[in-house]
């Protein structure tokens, strides 16, 4: 593809060609193989990266100065990112934002309120001045946890992390990036990329060494990383969004329990509320995605209606050796 057809291309969907030239120099050196989506995929510390994320990584590890306050939603992708940005954004605002018909997320899609870090303020090269932010600040990323900027690991910031049963991630990633492609490029059989899955040929895979790290690290120094799993949001999304408050210093208070404030939050967040919105319906992000891609079902164990035994029982076997002895089970 030309550079002049690949700059007409929605910005998710852009390649080797916008890169700047010391990230150009660097991912000529990398492990490379064939992406899920467009791009090809390059192997950096350890995680496998579009060229455009790579590019975000290496510039927010140069550039972004932590803060001790600063909030970290992190995830890998499909793991309910979205519901977790809309969730913590609602709660950490809720003295701004109270909830009313003139709630952000009823206008604004959950990435537009909490950014990437590497995808969205430090992507295309771009250096954003984040110094009159208000404190806490809370952004988003996927960076694994080695490869967070060393201001980040030298601060006392905080990270809520959020992971799935891989067999769901696995489902929702195959069908958020079959939806990713134009129409000309065809769809990936579910064949091929669960076999690239399963070798952790990924978008910020292997995904059993990212959750593993941020695991461990919440095993170490449990005040500084909250590890939560979908399945148990789904469960208890009560308790769950309640430990999230108290885990950044804003529990409810008497009032707000009495009020109903953490049922009103939920309710807000839902699935069902998010996915009917028009913003989310028919609105795109700037990169091209459009909103509607990051809604599929919402749920727990769709893989069922997908994978077929011998699928399930290799991911199973290949998350039993990955997990053993961490304590971490699925
Ligand atoms: P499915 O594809 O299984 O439906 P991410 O936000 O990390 O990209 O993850 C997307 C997954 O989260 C999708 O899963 C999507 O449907 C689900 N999801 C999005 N919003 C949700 C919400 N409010 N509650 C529960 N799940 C949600």
């Amino acid at each position: 593809m030309s550079s002049t057809t690949t700059s007409l291309l929605p910005r998710y969907l852009q390649q080797e060609e916008i890169l700047a030239q010391k990230c150009k120099t660097l991912i000529s050196s990398l492990p490379k193989e064939n992406g899920w989506v467009a791009s090809n995929l390059y192997k950096y510390q350890g995680f496998w990266n579009t060229p455009r994320q790579l590019q975000g990584i290496m510039t927010c590890q140069e550039h972004f100065e932590a803060r001790d306050s600063d909030v970290f939603l992190v995830t890998t992708p499909k793991s309910g990112t979205t519901w977790l940005k809309a969730i913590m954004f609602t709660l950490m605002n809720r003295m701004q934002y109270p909830i009313t018909q003139e709630h952000p997320l009823l206008s604004k899609n959950p990435h537009d309120l909490v950014p990437f870090l590497e995808i969205k303020l430090y992507v295309d090269n771009q250096i954003p001045d984040l110094s009159s932010l208000n404190s806490p600040r809370l952004f988003a990323t996927h960076i694994p946890f080695f490869s967070l900027p060393k201001s980040v690991h030298d601060s006392s910031c905080k990270f809520v992390y959020l992971c799935r049963n891989p067999k769901d991630i696995f489902v929702s990633l195959w069908h958020f990036t079959n939806k990713l492609r134009l129409q000309e490029m065809g769809t990936n059989s579910l064949e091929e990329t669960f076999d690239m899955f399963c070798r952790g040929v990924t978008i910020y895979g292997p995904y059993w060494d990212h959750v593993l790290d941020y695991w461990k690290e919440s095993m170490e120094n449990p005040h500084k990383v909250l590890f939560l799993k979908y399945e148990d949001m789904k469960e208890c999304p009560i308790d769950n969004l309640r430990s999230i408050a108290e885990f950044l210093g804003c529990p409810f208070s008497n009032e707000e329990e009495e009020s109903g404030m953490v049922e009103q939050i939920l309710k807000l967040c839902s699935f069902d509320t998010l996915s009917n919105l028009e913003i989310n319906r028919a609105g795109k992000l700037s990169s091209g995605e459009e909103n509607k891609a990051f809604f599929r079902r919402g749920e727990v164990g769709d893989w069922k209606n997908h994978l077929p035994t011998e699928m399930v029982e290799k991911l199973d076997h290949i998350t039993e050796q990955k997990f053993s002895g961490s304590g971490l089970e699925f």
